[in-house]
């Protein structure tokens, strides 16, 4: 039995788990998932001791993605640029790659949403923000938009990634700057909805089929989803399905086979209250 496991601090509620089980039994691979808490200061120290037991590959959760890629001693380009790792893969060396962004454009193909020549806005410069901007470029869009409440943190980022931009997509700026619109997808990456605050975004940003997308889950209508709703947009995702994605693509690294994530997703959407 091949052993993973999801470190973060805290872990108890991470449906990494549950999730990866019912992935290995889709696919009939002998593999065991826990989940292990990881002291604030102890976040190498675990890692080596899980790698020391045997164990495969890793997931990183929060707070520990920043030290995971300064740990790891090779990284994907998508992770490098993301500046976070939420996966390792364990053989001679530890190597970090970031799904997190893989796991958004997934889901957002299956939402109907598809990317290629898309204007997309994303809200937010933040980690989360950082982690999708290679992955939606790639995915072919056709406008980036990285809109900020610090201007100069999403006009930072566009030229983290200008080196990734040869057909010239991205954008970048404050709130207001936004309004070149409108958008057929727009993503919230601000940690404003654990707050349950919006940004105080400008009007006409949604076309009527556009969807609005809040990478937070289990928090029922977010703020910025309600205000969404308000100012035009049909459709409303919430973050559970790239959750699921991101997972799926970890489980698709370290087993060489992409699980059907269907079932999961229906199973975890109808546990959420
Ligand atoms: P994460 O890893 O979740 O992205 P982070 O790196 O601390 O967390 O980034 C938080 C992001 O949410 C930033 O873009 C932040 O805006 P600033 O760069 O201006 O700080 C944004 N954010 C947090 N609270 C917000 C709020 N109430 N309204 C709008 N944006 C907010």
């Amino acid at each position: 039995t091949d052993r993973y496991a999801v470190i973060g601090h805290p872990i108890a509620h991470s449906k990494s788990p549950a999730i990866h089980a019912a992935f290995a039994a889709q696919t009939a691979q002998d593999l065991s998932y826990e989940a292990l808490l990881a002291p604030l200061d102890g976040f190498a120290a675990a890692v080596a001791q899980f790698r020391a037991q045997g164990g495969r590959g890793m997931n990183i959760t929060v707070p520990f993605k920043e030290e995971a890629w300064q740990l790891a001693d090779r990284l994907t380009e998508r992770a490098r640029l993301a500046g976070a790792v939420n996966t390792f893969v364990f053989g001679g060396d530890v190597q970090g790659d970031n799904t997190d962004g893989a796991g958004l454009v997934r889901d957002l193909e299956v939402l109907g949403a598809p990317l290629a020549g898309a204007r997309v806005l994303l809200l937010g410069a933040g980690g989360a923000a950082r982690g999708v901007i290679l992955p939606l470029i790639d995915a072919g869009v056709a406008r980036l938009f990285i809109a900020n409440r610090t201007a100069d943190k999403a006009r930072a980022l566009q030229a983290h990634f200008a080196g990734h931009d040869a057909r010239g997509v991205l954008a970048a700026g404050g709130w207001q700057e936004a309004a070149d619109a409108p958008y057929d997808v727009v993503i919230n990456a601000t940690s404003a909805s654990l707050s349950d605050e919006a940004p105080p975004l400008p009007a006409g940003l949604y076309a009527p089929d556009s969807l609005a997308y809040d990478m937070v889950y289990g928090r029922g209508l977010t703020a910025y989803l309600k205000q969404a709703r308000d100012q035009g947009a049909a459709r409303l995702a919430d973050g559970l399905g790239m959750l699921v994605e991101q997972a799926a693509e970890a489980f698709a690294l370290w087993r060489g086979v992409h699980p059907d994530t269907a079932a999961v997703r229906a199973t975890l959407r109808a546990a959420l209250p």
